[in-house]
Parts: structure tokens; sequence; C-alpha cells
């Protein structure tokens, strides 16, 4: 028998059959709620999450975003997170916490009226995200990514991710593995749910806050453990044409880890398959995350 799995509810741990909200709650008709999206690791001491604190950093500035209240502090959130990594005995796993208006009925406007809101943590292994030997082909959307005059591409609103899902189907239907989106501008933003770096002579380069991306917390892993490994890293716009003539890409998430990207828009990038930097980045990540290298220790929380 499967072991019994436990999501953290409001100061609960409740059996996940038990961790349900009502059909028409408002962030299941509306698409109201707010997450995040963390991973805890198998590392060299122990199991381990990755930039927790960061993450519940982000969590809670998404809520203040969306105006919502969250009522824990980010000490206690940080805890909860252990705690239901620890009560489900998880070594490698993906960590989703998400805040909510737990109110019922349709009406649009009910957490104006009764703006409480709820938190739930879950934690489950999930296996590195769109992961495919040898590399991704992707394809430039016809959607942009959101911008502040619509909604907050800062934040993880579950509202962003219609977006996100149209342009993950058009690239399917496109016989592609993945989505690119431009911003309102026209220059690269980032996947769906990833940010994008490339390549070029040796440099590494990636869109800046200004394109409308969610600053990854991978991302600015990357940036840190590229230049402490001596490479030369610019943010910078990036023109849609870079993407056909660079040496190497890759995407960054946390659900995503690293992965290369080996075409867009049916253009071959580098060989057409993984190049060396993107290589040495991922390998140096993964120890990272592992606990193998003892100067970014400070990015682990033990359970
Ligand atoms: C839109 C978007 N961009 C980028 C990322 C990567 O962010 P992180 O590295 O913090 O997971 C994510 C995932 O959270 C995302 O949803």
């Amino acid at each position: 028998m499967a072991t019994q799995q436990y999501i953290w509810m409001d100061r609960k741990m409740v059996p996940e059959q038990k961790a349900t909200i009502h059909i028409l709650s408002h962030p299941v008709q509306y698409a109201s709620g707010i997450f995040e999206g963390t991973r805890a690791f198998k590392a060299k001491k122990g199991t381990a999450i990755f930039r927790l604190q960061d993450h519940t950093h982000r969590f809670l500035n998404t809520a203040r975003i969306a105006r919502m209240n969250i009522p824990y502090s980010e000490g206690e959130l940080n805890n909860a997170t252990i705690a239901v990594v620890a009560k489900n005995r998880l070594g490698d796993c993906y960590i989703r916490p998400f805040g909510y208006y737990p109110v019922k009925g349709v009406g649009l406007t009910n957490p104006v009226k009764d703006p409480r809101v709820s938190v739930a943590i879950a934690a489950f292994p999930f296996a590195k995200y769109l992961e495919k030997k040898g590399g991704l082909t992707c394809k430039v959307s016809s959607y942009r990514k959101v911008s502040s005059s619509m909604l907050s591409p800062r934040a993880k609103l579950s509202a962003n991710y219609m977006g996100s899902l149209f342009a993950s189907f058009e690239a399917k239907e496109a016989g592609c593995d993945e989505a690119i989106l431009l911003s309102e501008s026209g220059h690269v933003a980032e996947g769906p749910a990833e940010n994008i770096f490339i390549v070029n002579d040796g440099v590494l380069i990636t869109p800046p806050g200004a394109a409308n991306i969610l600053m990854g917390i991978t991302r600015d892993s990357i940036i840190k453990i590229a230049k402490d490994l001596g490479l030369l890293v610019e943010e910078r716009n990036i023109h849609r044409e870079e993407l056909y003539t660079c040496d190497e890409a890759f995407f960054t998430g946390t659900a995503i880890e690293i992965e290369p990207i080996i075409s867009v828009d049916e253009r071959k990038l580098g060989g057409g398959k993984p190049g060396p930097v993107t290589q040495m980045l991922n390998e140096t990540y993964m120890q990272v995350v592992r606990g193998e290298k003892e100067e970014y220790e400070d990015w682990l929380t033990y359970v």
C-alpha cells in the first residue's frame, strides 16, 4: 500500500485526500491563487531544500503584489516547508506552496468582502520537467509575455500561467518541445515556466528584469556560479535573431533545472547538440544542489 502523504494546510498536516477546496471556490474559478515552486534534493549530508528562504521571500512578495494578506510569517512558512518534507519522508522532491482565498461561492468580488487567505504546502516526488535526451527544440511564441499593464510578470500568479499554457500548446502543435515568449517590446523574455540564457563567444547572456521575466532563483544561482567559474555574464535585451545565431542556449528553473535548447524556429544552435558551457554549468549546478560544493552551502537548508 502506498504510504499516506500529508499536505500542510493552515497549520495542520492534512492527509492529501482530505486537503481539498470547493469546485466553486475563487482560485478554481478565477485563477486567483498564488504559488511558489521549490525543490529539495538528497544532498551529501541529508535532504536539503535549495534556497528555501529566497523562495519563501518571493512567495510573500507575490502575495504583496496580489494584495493578499498571508497570515503567516516568513519564518513560520520556512518551518512549515521543512516540516512537510520531513513528515512525508521525502528526499528528492518538489515543493508547492499555494496561497488562495478559501471564501465560498462564485462572486468575483467575494475576496473584496472577505479577504482572508489560506496557505497549503505540498511536497512530492517530481522528475526533472521537460527533460529530453539531446536537448529541446523550441518555437518563438505568437503569445507575448504578460506585462505589468495587464498582470504582474514578477509574481507567481496562477493567472499568468494561462498565457504560458497557450504558448506551450502552440509549441507542441508546431512539433516543438517548448515555447519562447517575447516581451511586449519584442525582446526575448523567457519560456512558459523557465528563464533563458544564450551563450555567444563564451559570454553568457540573459534577459534583464525589464524584459518582463520572472526573476528566477535558478537564474540567479547560474549567474553567480558562472561568474565564480570565470565566465562573463551580461544581463541585457536579447533580439529574437540572436536566438538563431547563438552558440548555445538553455533554460533554467526549479522544475526544469538546466535544460539545453538545440534549435529555435528550426534553426539549429551550435552543433545541434548541448554545448560545453551549458554542460559545465549543469554539472556544477547539480553538484551545488547536492551539497558537493562547500562554498554554496549557505543555499541549502537541511530537513
Ligand atoms: C515564468 C517563469 N519564469 C522563470 C521561472 C524559473 O524560476 P525559478 O528558477 O525561481 O524556479 C519560473 C518558475 O518558477 C517561471 O514560472
